[in-house]
């Protein structure tokens, strides 16, 4: 089989397979501060590590989401680690909720205060990376015409890690039991393959 994006057979093909081959992705859990100070928390799974001298991350949104408009404002952000632990609350943080509704209430999730940067950190997870905006891109195709995505890149500026979570001096990737995002609804965790559907704000 061949296709060009746009014009994939969609009997053959129903759903995008584009992100299944680009997977499992890393899932950055975005907190930041609205300019008056309200915290927002939200997943993005177009999101990894870009350059490490310094430490620098990207995540890339469809549109100017509440994340975006808030960094853009602020010049701060803080990628939550996800473990499996979170799954649920991740999935629930990615509700499209009305601009000002803190995720954080409505995950049933509580915050700690960062040291470098002033968005929060999600309470009782295994690492976080505190960021400083260091360029927003907005994202041109190949014709050079400007697409609705919206990359955002944070030099990473602290580093929390759960004292739990170092063993033997390294960060313990199975201890922390991470979560990634595959295809389609898939997710994979320490357990193996799952699906789970996103929830939506009028039920
Ligand atoms: C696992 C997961 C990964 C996601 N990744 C992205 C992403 O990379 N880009 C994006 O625009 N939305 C992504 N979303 C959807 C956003 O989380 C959702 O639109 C959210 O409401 C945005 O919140 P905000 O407006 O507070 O930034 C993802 C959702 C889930 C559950």
């Amino acid at each position: 089989m061949f296709y060009e994006p746009a014009n994939r057979d969609r009997d053959l093909l129903p759903h995008d397979p584009f992100k299944a081959i680009v997977a499992p992705r890393p899932i950055g859990w975005i907190s930041s501060l609205s300019e008056d100070g309200k915290p927002n928390l939200a997943p993005y799974s177009f999101f990894n590590a870009i350059c490490a001298a310094p430490p620098m991350v990207m995540f890339c949104s469809d549109s100017e989401k509440d994340s975006v408009a808030n960094i853009r404002r602020t010049g701060e952000f803080v990628t939550n680690y996800v473990g499996a632990a979170f799954t649920e609350a991740m999935n629930m943080t990615s509700i499209d909720a009305p601009h000002g509704v803190n995720e954080f209430e409505l995950a049933g999730l509580h915050h700690e205060p960062s040291h470098l940067v002033a968005p929060p950190r999600v309470a009782g997870i295994a690492a976080a990376l505190e960021c400083r905006l260091a360029q927003i891109v907005e994202l041109v195709d190949a014709q050079g015409s400007r697409t609705a995505s919206i990359m955002v890149i944070g030099e990473v500026v602290g580093v929390y890690i759960d004292d739990a979570m170092i063993r033997e001096g390294r960060f313990d990737v199975a201890a922390a039991g991470h979560l990634t995002r595959l295809g389609y609804r898939d997710y994979q965790g320490p357990e193996g393959y799952f699906e789970m559907i996103r929830p939506n704000w009028r039920g």
